[in-house]
C-alpha cells in the first residue's frame, strides 16, 4: 500500500463528506500523505513573476508570521514584497480551510504557525548536513520547542513550468524511533533552563523536544541508514497540494522549487488517536512523561 492517499478535491471553499474526513483522519494520523491532485492554488495577477529565478534570488526562504502579517528572508522591492504578503495570506488562509473542511474536530485546537515559500531548488543547494533535507528526516525545531504538539503541513507545487517536487518517504514512526532512540542519552540537568536563558530556544525545550531533536539528527548524520531506509519516492506535479504530519512521517526533498507550506501545531489530546502521536511512541519507549 501507497504512503500517500488521494483525495478528490478541487474547490478550497467547499464542505468535505464526512466520509472523506474519516479517511482523511485516519490515513493522517496512521503517517500517510494526503494528496489532492485537483486542488490548485490559484495565482492572481502580477504573482506569476515571483515564480522566477530572478525573484528566487532574492526571495531565498521567505516565511510570514501569520500573527504580525511580517514577511521575512526576502530583499525584495517594496512592490514584490506586498506580492509576497498577498500570495502568501492567501495561501495561509486556504491551507487552513481545507485542513478545517478536512479534519474539522481539529478546528478548535488547531494553532496556524508559520507560512513560508521556497522559491530556491532543493537539488545541489549547499548547506550542512544537519539542514540538508535531502536526507530523510522528522521534523523537529531546534528554537522552537513544541512540547509534543504536532507538525502538520500543507504545501503546494507552483512550478511554473510543470517541474514536480520530488520526495522520498521512509520507515514508519515507530520503526525508526525503535532504531535510535533507546541509545540516545536524555538531556542534561538544567539544559533547557541554559539554553532558554541564552535564548537558543524561544521556550523551555521539552524532553520530547530533546528527543525529537536527537532523533532528527541522527537520522540525518548516518549514511548507511539513508542508504537502507527509503521505501518509496514520489513525485508532486506542479498544481497539486498535499498535507502531512512531518514530525511523525520520515521524509526528504529531493528536488523541486517554488512551493508554498504552511505549518500547524496541534495538541495531541485533540487527535482521533493520540497513541499514534511521536510523543506517545517516545514515551512509551522511554517509560516516563516526556513533555
Ligand atoms: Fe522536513
Amino acid at each position: 500500500m501507497s504512503d500517500v492517499i488521494s483525495f478528490a478535491i478541487s474547490d478550497w471553499n467547499l464542505a468535505c463528506p464526512s466520509e472523506a474526513q474519516e479517511r482523511a483522519t485516519r490515513a493522517l494520523e496512521a503517517g500517510k500523505v494526503l494528496l489532492f491532485p485537483q486542488l490548485r492554488f490559484p495565482i492572481e495577477n502580477g504573482e506569476a513573476q515571483l515564480l522566477s529565478p530572478i525573484a528566487a534570488g532574492r526571495a531565498k526562504n521567505v516565511s510570514l508570521d501569520p500573527a504580525s502579517g511580517r514577511v521575512r528572508g526576502s530583499d525584495a522591492d517594496p512592490a514584490e514584497l506586498k506580492l509576497l504578503q498577498n500570495m502568501m495570506t492567501r495561501w495561509a488562509t486556504l491551507s487552513k480551510k481545507l485542513v478545517c473542511q478536512l479534519l474539522p474536530h481539529y478546528a478548535m485546537a488547531l494553532q496556524q504557525a508559520r507560512t513560508s515559500y521556497r522559491p530556491v531548488e532543493v537539488a545541489g543547494r549547499p548547506t550542512s548536513w544537519r539542514k540538508d533535507d535531502t536526507r530523510l528526516h522528522v521534523d523537529s525545531f531546534p528554537s522552537s520547542p513544541v512540547h509534543g504538539r504536532r507538525i502538520l503541513r500543507v504545501f503546494t507545487n507552483l512550478h511554473p513550468q510543470g517541474v514536480t517536487r520530488k520526495w522520498r518517504l521512509g520507515e514508519p514512526f515507530e520503526a525508526l524511533a525503535q532504531h535510535f532512540v533507546p541509545s540516545i542519552p536524555g538531556p542534561l540537568p538544567g539544559s533547557s533552563f541554559v539554553l532558554n536563558a541564552l535564548g537558543v530556544t524561544k521556550s523551555r525545550r521539552s524532553a520530547y523536544d530533546h528527543f525529537m531533536l536527537q532523533l532528527h539528527d541522527r537520522m540525518k548524520a548516518d549514511a548507511d541508514y539513508q542508504a537502507k531506509a527509503v521505501r518509496e519516492s514520489f513525485e508532486f506535479p506542479s498544481g497539486v497540494t498535499w498535507m502531512v504530519y512531518t514530525d511523525q512521517v520520515s521524509h526528504a526533498a529531493m528536488g523541486g522549487r517554488y512551493a508554498l507550506e504552511q505549518t500547524f501545531l496541534l495538541p495531541v489530546e485533540a487527535m482521533r488517536d493520540p497513541a499514534r502521536s511521536p510523543l506517545r511512541v517516545l514515551e512509551k519507549l522511554r517509560g516516563h512523561a516526556l513533555a
